[in-house]
């Protein structure tokens, strides 16, 4: 194992904004007269926001027209917006930073690979940005995770070959995209939602890098 470089997902892995997506949305559910639970949420993560919103309406059995959609998926975003730009670097997940300073201090390259448009303006307002050499976001990818191209790109534009990469991850769907890529998958967070990583830790505090490379090693 030679691992060069990592790739971070944003959103409930570097910063605790899992938890506005899904008060957006879900403002936006009652609004059209129904809910959706914390556990059906799962299967927004990682996932566009076009697509996001197809999976909610599906939940609320409702369909609309194109225009309707883009409306409703502004809207979304939006609240969305309200909420992250009242961020501080207080919402970044717990030792995120000690984490970044140690792949720094031991040249493993950083990088980013996100499904959000807003991602540099999260990084932004928690002062995080100078971190990440690449950023891939919603603004660079055709195709959403799980399939892989986010983190493809990622690897692509560092130079570095997947089979050195390592991906962290909250969603499921996060996780098979990285597997799909050919890179070794941790998942960040709760172990039977990300049963299929290579390993899960429950966030990076007490964890080093040494840490993820045995866990690694002991699961190959
Ligand atoms: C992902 C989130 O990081 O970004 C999804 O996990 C979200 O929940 C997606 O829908 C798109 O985000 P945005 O900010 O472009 O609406
Ligand atoms: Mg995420």
């Amino acid at each position: 194992m030679n691992i060069q470089a990592c790739i971070f997902d944003l959103d409930g892995v570097i910063v605790d904004t899992a938890k506005y997506h899904y008060k957006a949305w879900r403002r936006l559910a009652n609004s059209l007269g129904f809910d959706f639970t914390e556990a059906q949420n799962e299967q927004l993560k990682g996932v566009s926001r076009m697509e996001s919103l197809e999976i909610i309406l599906s939940i609320g059995k409702k369909t609309l027209d194109e225009t309707t959609k883009q409306e409703l998926a502004t809207q979304k975003n939006d609240w969305y917006l309200e909420y992250i730009t009242a961020m501080t670097p207080d919402e970044i997940l717990p030792s995120v930073p000690r984490f970044l300073d140690e792949l720094k201090a031991k040249n493993i390259r950083i990088a980013l690979g996100s499904a959000s448009k807003n991602a540099v303006l999260t990084l932004e307002k928690v002062n995080l940005l100078d971190y990440f050499e690449i950023i891939i976001d919603g603004t660079k990818t055709t195709r959403s995770k799980p399939d892989p191209q986010v983190f493809q790109l990622g690897a692509k534009g560092l130079g570095i070959t997947p089979e050195n990469c390592i991906v962290f991850e909250d969603a499921a769907k996060g996780v098979t995209a990285a597997r799909s890529a050919g890179m070794y998958a941790i998942g960040v967070g709760n172990a039977h939602d990300l049963a299929h990583a290579h390993a899960v830790i429950p966030s990076f505090e007490d964890i080093n890098f040494i840490h993820v490379t045995k866990l690694l090693k002991e699961t190959r």
